[in-house]
């Protein structure tokens, strides 16, 4: 039965969002610590329970003044003296190396914290930015550098299976270097409770082969793509009718709003409202007509009111923003 619940225990420590599954450089290190922490205080839980399980049973025959003076000086002071000093020397020691800067030329990205979502600027190649949200791709084997910044509160950017995790504190900005090392998707949270949609508000991150990822920026740097479909058509007047581009923007059309992520190419991304909702039929229109529910404390107000034909033909649109 123990092995069965420490299976269970482990399980949970594999997968999108686990720093003890780890594939980056920063969270291998990371993990590494933590085991030898966890090991040291496993030591020190032993030697405890074997000492109070002796002192327990031992005869009755007092311990001589000395043998207890040492006894106490050796396991109350020099003991824990020794092992926290050892895993605090090794801790710091790790740090020069999470902290240095990424080299000269390394891929740059910014990322703002709103409450509650993730405004995501790459720097392109041949100069200029390209505005994305809630979905970030880095390629495999170099390092990224992550320029950190909040428009509203302190939030706190963590992507477990790459590294450490990094406050984003309004008026400062901070940096986090990340070195991913295997191809695969996985989950970035806000790790500081910021407001009530604190714990919705993720993004997912793909790590990518470089090739594969070079074009997919390009990609996503392009305005968005000219449906001929009509409903789609239909839900792009819809769009406009509705305000919805007072706070979205959608590159190559007029909808130029800051307030809200901005969609241009939001049918490719693999969710919704911040790692919300998956993105799969019927999830735009699910969104659309629950944010409140599906995200409460959300800025974005539902639109339950639309009829039916409008939410599809919305959703058709949004959906042919590749
Ligand atoms: Cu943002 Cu918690």
């Amino acid at each position: 039965m123990l092995v069965g619940a420490s299976a269970l225990c482990l399980v949970g420590c594999a997968g999108q969002q686990s720093a003890l599954d780890p594939a980056g450089r920063d969270a291998e290190r990371i993990a590494h610590l933590f085991w030898w922490m966890a090991s040291g205080a496993a030591i020190i839980w032993i030697a405890v329970a074997c000492l109070t399980f002796y002192s327990i049973r031992r005869p009755t025959a007092a311990m001589s003044a000395r043998q207890a003076r040492l006894f106490i000086i050796g396991g109350g002071a020099l003991m824990p003296t020794l092992v926290l000093a050892g895993l605090l020397i090794y801790g710091l020691a790790l740090l020069p190396e999470l902290l240095a800067p990424a080299p000269e030329g390394s891929l740059r990205i910014k990322v703002a914290a709103e409450q509650w979502w993730w405004r995501v600027r790459y720097r392109l190649p041949e100069g200029g930015e390209t505005e994305l949200a809630n979905e970030i791709r880095i390629p495999v084997g170099e390092p990224v550098e992550f320029e950190l910044e909040s428009h509203d509160v302190i939030h706190s950017f963590w992507i477990p299976a790459l590294g450490g995790k990094m406050d984003m504190i309004p008026g400062r900005k901070t940096r986090l270097v990340l070195h991913p090392t295997r191809t695969g998707v996985f989950r970035g949270v806000c790790a500081e409770y910021c407001g009530v949609a604190h714990a919705l508000m993720a993004f997912d991150v793909v790590v990518m082969e470089t090739e594969e990822f070079t074009s997919w920026l390009n990609q996503q740097s392009q305005p968005a793509a000219e449906t001929t479909e009509p409903s789609a058509l239909h839900g792009r007047e819809f769009f406009f009718a509705n305000g919805c581009s007072a706070c979205h923007a959608i590159r190559g059309t007029t909808a130029d709003g800051i307030v809200g992520p901005d969609l241009t190419h939001v049918g490719s991304r693999m969710s919704l409202g911040a790692g919300t909702v998956p993105n799969e039929p019927g999830a735009f229109i699910r969104w659309i007509q629950q944010t409140d529910k599906i995200k409460p404390g959300v800025h974005m107000p539902h639109f339950r009111m639309l009829p039916p034909e409008e939410l599809h033909a919305l959703e058709a649109y949004l959906e042919s923003l590749k």
